[in-house]
């Protein structure tokens, strides 16, 4: 692998930045100062240093973002702004994707990663991922309607959702509520109230499988994943 590609993927920066670096001398190979971007190395076996600190190779990259609205769940869109121009470029060299969809217009925990193994056991249906929302809805949310999701409802183009957990928290005009489900079909929490005639008005996931959202982060705002968060998601 090419020497600036190596440090690059290190979090250490963007690769023009990379570059910046080993042209200011700040770089040693075994020992032994380069300059030579394209230098082929093995980061297994390759003792790299940057100013006297080892640097420690990465392939994957797990981010915790409190997703704002207004914002598309995509790498990439014509019309609107995408949770990844919301990263740093030293997290964009990465090349991470958001795994699975929020609303535009919902809030709230979304991991980031380029682990593409990752990604696909926490959406494949076999594998039932829980995911808890917080929802402000229109209307009073009753037990009728905890009893409703609890057996699965039917959804307007006829199918039946698997069984939620709905837990109110405020009900009155408007209904504080949070519901965990295992499934991510298209808009589902809010096709799910619009089964029971009532309207999502406002929308937060807080949690995915075993990560939760961290509460210090602003909308907007992203963290890694703890090394603790890592391996607990990936079930070890
Ligand atoms: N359910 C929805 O309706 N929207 C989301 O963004 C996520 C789940």
């Amino acid at each position: 692998m090419r020497l600036d590609k190596m440090l690059a993927n290190s979090g250490i920066g963007s690769r023009k930045e990379v570059k910046k670096l080993l042209k200011s001398g700040g770089v040693t190979v075994n020992g032994k100062m380069i300059k030579d971007a394209k230098l082929q190395v093995d980061p297994e076996k390759d003792l790299i240093h940057l100013f006297d600190e080892p640097v420690e190779y990465r392939e994957f990259i797990y981010l915790m973002m409190n997703k704002p609205g207004g914002v598309v769940s995509a790498t990439e869109d014509k019309r609107d702004e995408t949770v990844v121009d919301l990263l740093d470029e030293a997290h964009k060299h990465f090349e991470p994707h958001p795994v699975g969809r929020l609303d535009k217009d919902t809030e709230g925990f979304l991991l980031l990663t380029n682990d593409g193994q990752l990604s696909h056991q926490l959406l494949s249906p076999k594998h039932h991922v829980p995911k808890t929302y917080f929802a402000r809805i229109k209307g009073q949310v009753t037990e009728k309607d905890t009893e409703a999701f609890k057996n699965g409802v039917e959804l307007e183009d006829g199918y039946k959702t698997k069984p939620g957990d709905l837990v109110i928290l405020e009900s009155g005009e408007t209904s504080d509520i949070e519901l965990t489900i295992t499934e991510g079909k298209f808009h589902q929490v809010k096709r799910m109230f619009q089964a029971v005639d009532k309207e999502v008005i406002y929308l937060k996931r807080l949690s995915m499988g075993p990560l939760v959202l961290d509460e210090e982060l602003e909308l907007g705002e992203y963290r890694e994943l703890t090394e603790e968060e890592i391996e607990l998601v990936k079930g070890k």
